[in-house]
């Protein structure tokens, strides 16, 4: 909590888990992720997010949260931007190890593999915080059972917001149990607008042009063999949705699964 007190007198609000920060990582002055406790009753799916926040005046102040870890890991962890003005973000980045955080009791969302038909490969289109759900999924095996190839296409503005960079790049590949599906699956294509990096441009802007096919070394986008999931700030899915409909893709939903998904990244105030 923000406040100091210790975890065994502070209560968690009907529908919340109190639990412990772990760890915290400042990525920029802007971005940071931390991990914290998981109550074992905590059941999700990889790739949906939670309510989660802090207890601010004896109320919940919540925002909407993927999660960042996978659906079987011990831990959750979460990436946040900070925002200084932000009723929640303001206190969260400077959340401390042993401190606590509320984590709603009902995880949600739509970026989850049973929302898709199968298909050849899988795309994962996010910008800036819209990471985190596919953090989640990349560690997911079930995802590289379902595909041939997973391609995730990371888009910031600088280069410093390429989140978990180094993870995605050669980490992930030596994990123990994931690491051979990952070398013969996983492709990362991280991309920068606003600075000189080997890949620029928006993913839109790419996947027009045929490049962002071309730099992951796949065939051009088909609604017959691939799949999309979108996370991204409300206009990057709205024209990613333009461009993948004008190709004959149809969203997929929890009710009937399709050949694209897509969730808004959380700008978590
Ligand atoms: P750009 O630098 O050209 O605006 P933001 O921080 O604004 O959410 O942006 C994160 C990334 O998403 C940036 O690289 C930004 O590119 C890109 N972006 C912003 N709007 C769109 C859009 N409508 N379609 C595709 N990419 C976008």
């Amino acid at each position: 909590m923000n406040d100091a007190a210790p975890a065994a007198t502070l209560v968690a609000p009907k529908g919340y888990n109190l639990e412990e920060v772990t760890w915290v990582h400042h990525w920029t002055d802007s971005l940071f992720s931390f991990r914290c406790t998981r109550s074992p009753a905590l059941r999700f799916t990889s790739g949906q997010f939670a309510m989660i926040g802090l207890v601010v005046e004896g109320k919940p102040l919540v925002r909407a949260y993927s999660m960042v870890s996978p659906a079987w890991e011990e831990h959750l962890e979460f990436l946040s931007i900070k925002v200084a003005n932000g009723p929640l973000t303001s206190r969260l980045q400077h959340i401390k190890v042993g401190e606590h955080v509320l984590i709603g009791q009902k995880p949600v969302g739509t970026l989850i593999t049973d929302n898709l038909l199968p298909g050849r490969n899988l795309w994962m289109l996010a910008t800036g915080t819209g990471l985190a759900p596919f953090m989640s999924l990349l560690r997911d095996p079930e995802v590289y059972d379902r595909y041939e190839r997973v391609i995730i296409a990371h888009t910031v503005r600088e280069v410093a917001e390429l989140a978990y960079r180094d993870y995605l790049t050669t980490e992930l590949a030596q994990h123990e149990l994931l690491g051979e599906m990952v070398r013969e699956k996983m492709i990362y294509l991280p991309a920068v607008t606003r600075e000189a990096f080997p890949i620029q441009g928006r993913i839109t802007t790419r996947l027009e042009a045929g490049t962002a096919e071309r730099d992951a070394g796949v065939a051009r986008l088909d609604p017959a063999h691939d799949r999309v999931m979108i996370c991204g700030s409300e206009a990057m899915n709205a024209d990613c949705k333009t461009l993948l409909e004008a190709r004959g893709f149809v969203e997929g939903n929890n009710s009937e699964p399709g050949t694209y998904v897509v969730e808004k990244a959380f700008v978590t105030k």
